[in-house]
């Protein structure tokens, strides 16, 4: 079974060998090791929570013109040429499916606890040091601005009205990143996740400031 880790493992690598920053291997190793840790505390099967963990990503619907079945899909098929159990394929294939933030709007159409893991540690990556570095990293690759004064950010960001394609990636902490910690599903993930908001807030406060020139 720590062969089919293994293999597993070389297949996201080659995967998202040419993936921006925030989506990388990186990002995967992050997931996977947050993944161990949260279900250290839980009752799970790790052997779907580690192959959720490693395949969540294998191609962002962002990156693939919204086409939201090429993940689910190659992960099918990667699988079965395994000879995963078809049970295990379909637990794993609904994780990928259903790990998205989507707005928090995204009604669930399947749970279950290794879900609950792999969303709590993918959700953890977003928030905390990792978390803000990912977040200026994608507004680079989107050519956002960092912060616009006139477009004062405050906590009803998550609005619709808010959420933009050009919106300075300041924006993006209010709309997804400060509504995390309250979406945690495991005990695990709920501690770690208040300790990133709290650095996160840190962040901000330090960033207004150093924009005013007040410190
Ligand atoms: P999820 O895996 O929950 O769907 P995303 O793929 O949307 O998350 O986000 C991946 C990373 O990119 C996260 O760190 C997220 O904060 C960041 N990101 C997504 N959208 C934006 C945005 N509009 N501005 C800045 N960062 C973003
Ligand atoms: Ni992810």
């Amino acid at each position: 079974m720590n062969n089919l880790v293994d293999i597993t493992i070389a297949f996201v690598k080659a995967q998202l060998a040419n993936a921006e920053g925030g989506h990388d291997w990186f990002h995967i190793e992050r997931v996977y090791n947050n993944s161990l840790l949260i279900a250290k505390g839980e009752d799970c099967d790790i052997l779907t929570v580690q192959l959720g963990a490693l395949l969540h990503d294998i191609a962002d619907s962002k990156f693939h013109d919204g086409d939201e079945t090429v993940g689910p899909t190659l992960a099918w098929r990667f699988l079965s040429a395994q000879g995963v159990a078809e049970d295990t394929i379909i637990h794993v294939v609904n994780i990928i499916e259903n790990i998205s933030f989507k707005g928090g709007n995204f009604e669930k159409k399947f749970d279950s606890i290794e879900l609950s893991i792999v969303q709590d540690a993918d959700r953890l990556d977003a928030l905390g040091a990792i978390g803000i570095a990912r977040a200026f990293n994608f507004g680079g690759f989107k050519n956002r601005a960092l912060y616009d004064p006139a477009i004062e950010p405050n906590l009803h960001m998550d609005k619709e009205e808010y959420k933009s394609t050009t919106a300075p990636t300041i924006n993006h902490f209010y709309e997804k990143l400060l509504l995390l910690k309250d979406r945690m599903n495991t005990a695990t993930g709920k501690k770690i996740a208040e300790d990133r908001h709290q650095y996160m807030e840190g962040f901000l406060e330090q960033f207004y400031a150093e924009w005013k020139g007040e410190r």
